[in-house]
């Protein structure tokens, strides 16, 4: 089989930008197909551009508050990334919902991350969410973004143990870790031409399955004797 072309993909932030980190270290590493042609962030103050600019990759800042309208603002985001020859974008820590301007411009072509097992507990305080609902299960999820809030095609999940001593900082750094591995294995399902959306559903094509068995209890059932 020929070896697909890296993917054209531009990131969007707003912060701390660890994810983007992980991105661009599974590039770095060989890891990933990805030319990561550009990132935005709507701060100028967020940490992410400067992991940016220090691996060399193209950043710019376009800051919503000098925008009308959130249609206004995302029309000038869809121009930069197409300026930029961008497929896929990754929305990393971005702190803007998208409207349809975004959302049609680049269809099934716009990835999130969520510190979530979706669809529970979408939108902000997703892991102190759990923590207070009382799940033994916490997670994060990759998806495709739709017009809905923390709504589309789920891609990538991972699921972590919620242990009984945790604060929402201990839970959300097990999640991280989690985010860290998932969203750069979505972005390779996608230059690697496996996801196909049919309806909600993302089907994957050719890649391993879990052991249908392997089911995760928490509180782990005691060992027999
Ligand atoms: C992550 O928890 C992500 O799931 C959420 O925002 C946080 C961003 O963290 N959407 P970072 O900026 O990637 O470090």
């Amino acid at each position: 089989m020929t070896e697909r072309e890296p993917v054209g993909l531009g990131v969007l932030i707003s912060g701390r930008g660890s994810n983007l980190q992980s991105i661009m270290n599974a590039v770095a590493r060989g890891e990933l197909r990805a030319a990561i042609r550009l990132v935005i962030s709507n701060r100028a103050d967020a940490a992410g551009l400067t992991h940016a600019q220090a691996m060399g990759i193209p950043t710019r800042v376009i800051d919503h508050r000098r925008f009308g309208s959130r249609e206004e603002f995302d029309h000038a985001l869809v121009e930069t990334l197409r300026a930029a020859e961008v497929e896929l974008v990754a929305c990393a820590g971005f702190m803007r919902l998208l409207s349809p301007a975004m959302v049609n411009a680049f269809p099934n072509r716009i990835m999130n991350i969520h510190p979530s097992l979706l669809p529970a507990f979408p939108g902000l305080h997703a892991q102190k969410a759990a923590l207070e609902s009382g799940a033994r299960f916490a997670g994060c999820t990759v998806f495709f973004v739709s017009a809905g809030t923390d709504d589309g095609p789920i891609i990538v999940q991972a699921a972590v143990p919620v242990m009984p001593d945790d604060d929402e900082q201990t839970l959300s750094e097990r999640i991280l870790a989690q985010e860290h591995l998932i969203y750069p294995l979505a972005i390779k399902l996608f230059q690697e031409g496996r996801l196909r959306v049919s309806g909600r559903r993302v089907v994957v094509l050719d890649t391993p399955q879990p052991d249908e068995k392997a089911a995760l209890v928490n509180p782990p059932p005691r060992p027999a004797g």
